[in-house]
């Protein structure tokens, strides 16, 4: 309620609203404070919310999230072995479209291509989106990309630093990877069980070990200041449900294309194609409507590279 009053938020309002006494309210306000929530109480006036702290939780999630149902259904757990394990154990219990698993820590976080992902507590954002999607199993990886687009406006909107994409799926601010993103699902050759989405935001990190320095980052450190982890959270299921829903209505990138390739770090980028057994040098000019990334050969002939397939790698760089 406090978050959503622009000015001071009388105690008889909230009284009246939640149906409790006075002194119940004045005990919430004082939990909260220790929390670290800023609260200003002013006689004849009011509670106002001053300043929120950076704290990940289930009443946060709750509190924020106004989509229709992503993220709705929304769970935080203080430890877990990986968001998308859970995710997925969730499923199989029944767990709806749309329900979100955020961790404060996780001690087997799990990275593309059977690597790891180093999940420390505190600085990051650990969370995984559960959906049922109504359509066949070839379609699932361009869900990666729906979700690669809906983090790099999240990240953009809420960091007010510019975030790019590294095809399909990283993002990237300053030339660093500041989020990874990992898809797995539960198939029959043509029925969808569950599919997960994992996301992995960088957040107030202040430093990340040697090996990593030169391709990792975090928006603290290009940023300079801290953010709030909640921030992330709640923009990235905004812009998901809505580029979702317009991936589902196109039955493919089409209608989210152009938006992608605004954020595509790769584009008109030479760009080293990694196939097994045939690499080579090419420009990327842009994506297919089925997410493929497309490439001009130096003889000018134009490629689709499949993710999952092959990888490809910045001629000067990590991008
Ligand atoms: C990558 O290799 O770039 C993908 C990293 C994905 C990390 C996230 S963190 C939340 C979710 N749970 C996991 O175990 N992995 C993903």
């Amino acid at each position: 309620m406090l978050r959503e009053q622009a000015g001071y938020l009388s105690g008889q309002q909230i009284c009246e609203r939640l149906e409790v006494s006075r002194t119940a309210v004045w005990k919430a306000v004082n939990s909260l404070r220790k929390d670290g929530y800023e609260i200003e109480a002013v006689q004849n006036k009011g509670y106002r919310l001053l300043a929120a702290p950076d704290i990940i939780s289930e009443e946060e999630l709750r509190s924020r999230m106004k989509t229709k149902w992503a993220g709705r259904q929304a769970v935080y757990l203080e430890e877990v072995d990986s968001t998308n394990t859970e995710a997925k154990r969730r499923a199989e219990a029944g767990a709806p479209h749309g329900c979100l698993i955020v961790a404060g820590k996780q001690n087997a976080g799990k990275g593309r291509r059977g690597r790891g992902w180093s999940s420390p507590v505190g600085d990051c954002v650990y969370m995984s989106l559960l959906l049922r999607p109504p359509f066949a199993p070839d379609k699932a990886p361009m869900l990666t990309l729906v979700m690669a687009l809906s983090g790099a406006q999240a990240v953009e909107e809420a960091s007010g630093l510019s975030c790019g994409i590294k095809w399909p799926n990283d993002l990237v601010v300053n030339g660093k990877k500041m989020c990874g993103i990992l898809t797995e699902m539960s198939t029959e050759v043509d029925y969808i069980h569950h599919v997960v989405i994992g996301v992995g935001y960088n957040v107030n990190n202040s430093s990340f070990p040697k090996e990593l320095e030169d391709m990792a980052t975090s928006l603290a450190i290009e940023a300079g200041r801290r953010f709030c982890r909640m921030d992330f959270i709640e923009r990235t299921m905004f812009y998901f449900e809505k580029n979702y829903e317009n991936f589902l209505e196109a039955g493919d990138m089409s209608a989210l294309r152009e938006m992608y390739e605004g954020f595509l770090l790769n584009k008109d980028r030479a760009v080293r194609v990694l196939e097994p057994g045939n690499e080579y040098e090419a420009v990327a000019r842009g994506i297919t409507a089925t997410g493929e990334l497309l490439v001009e050969k130096e003889n000018g002939e134009s490629v689709r590279v499949y993710a999952g397939e092959v990888s490809v790698r910045g001629i000067y760089g990590y991008v």
